[in-house]
């Protein structure tokens, strides 16, 4: 190790860029008790920027009795939107989420379906074909607008209320997302119980049904510590879009066994270590998850915040 970085060791079977895609300020701040004060909110994805993510998920424009984290979508979007260089998606859950986000600026659209029925009820309040019909005008008009549209896909592995997620319910949603003309898709471990051969098991699966790697992102919460190895299976299989929180922030209020999202020091760690270039700064990420946790009054989870935060 040197200056506190990893040393870098290229392992050739894997990709030599990965594009990180923040989740830190969305799905990480989404669950939190107090409520953030929006000017920090928005220096969190300002300093989120400013240590190279190009990708920083903004927030959701929700219904906000049902996320009230996130009841100042409209301020914090008008706070950061326009940083140079930078993509800051945000969720929609339907047309009304959808107009507001258009109505200020939003370039970069997520929709966000279940492969579960009871998730989708839960998080949505319909079924997973309500869901699907709601976001496909919602994604149609998107793309007419000329924004990006991601489709998230949640409970790809397993579903607190239902187990093991049959692999053929992941495949047919995700071929419905990508049939109303979702540019990508992520593959969501929401409450994190699945296992490097079951996410190698399941992109072999999408692929034999015709749905591409380079169409794929993954989204891992780290609830039994396999966020990280989750993602070394999947970048064995050509995945190049990996979700991630800054300080392991996170959890879904309608997933109850969710913790929080892969941290995106942890894979910056490893990622670097491999050789692979995320144009992220690992130290100036660290010292933002180090004043965010601050803010929020409790030390972040991750395991690289921590060592490196601890060193001196
Ligand atoms: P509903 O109660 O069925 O809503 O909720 P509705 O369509 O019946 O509308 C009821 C009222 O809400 C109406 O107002 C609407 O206008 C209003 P009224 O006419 O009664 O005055 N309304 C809205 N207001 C503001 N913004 C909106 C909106 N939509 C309706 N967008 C709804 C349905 C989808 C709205 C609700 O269930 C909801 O907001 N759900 C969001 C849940 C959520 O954000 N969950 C967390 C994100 S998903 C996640 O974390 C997983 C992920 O990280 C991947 C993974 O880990 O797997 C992405
Ligand atoms: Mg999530």
């Amino acid at each position: 190790m040197t200056d506190g970085l990893p040393m870098p060791v290229p392992d050739p079977q894997l990709p030599t860029r990965v594009r990180i895609y923040e989740v830190g300020a969305r799905d990480g701040l989404q669950n939190e008790k107090e409520t953030v004060p929006t000017e920090v909110k928005a220096e969190f994805i300002h300093r989120l920027a400013a240590a190279g993510l190009t990708t920083v998920e903004a927030t959701s424009f929700v219904h906000p009795k049902w996320v009230p984290q996130l009841a100042d979508a409209e301020a914090l979007f008008t706070q950061v939107a326009g940083i140079e260089g930078v993509r800051l998606p945000v969720l929609v859950p339907n047309a009304r989420g959808l107009d507001r986000a258009l109505a200020l600026g939003a370039r970069d659209i997520a929709v966000f379906a279940s492969a579960t029925e009871s998730f989708a009820k839960a998080n949505l309040n319909r079924t997973v074909d309500e869901a699907l019909a709601v976001f496909e005008p919602v994604v149609a008009r998107a793309k007419a607008e000329g924004a990006q549209v991601r489709g998230y896909l949640s409970m790809c592995f397993g579903d607190p209320w239902e187990g093991p997620v049959p692999a053929a319910q992941v495949v047919r949603v995700c071929r419905r997302l990508l049939d109303m003309g979702c540019d990508e898709l992520s593959l969501g471990d929401t409450i994190g119980v699945a296992t490097p051969g079951q996410v190698a098991s399941l992109l072999t699966d999408l692929n034999t049904e015709g749905i591409r790697t380079d169409r794929l992102g993954v989204h891992f919460h780290d609830t039994y510590g396999q966020a990280l190895s989750n993602t070394l299976a999947a970048l064995r299989h050509g995945v190049t879009t990996v979700d991630a929180s800054a300080g392991g922030l996170g959890g879904c209020p309608y997933a109850k066994s969710a913790t929080g999202n892969l941290a995106t020091e942890d894979l910056v760690w490893m990622l670097h270590g491999l050789g692979i270039d995320t144009g992220v700064d690992l130290t100036a990420l660290t010292a933002t998850s180090v004043w965010m946790a601050e803010q929020l009054g409790r030390p972040s989870p991750s395991r690289t915040v921590r060592a490196l935060s601890h060193k001196e």
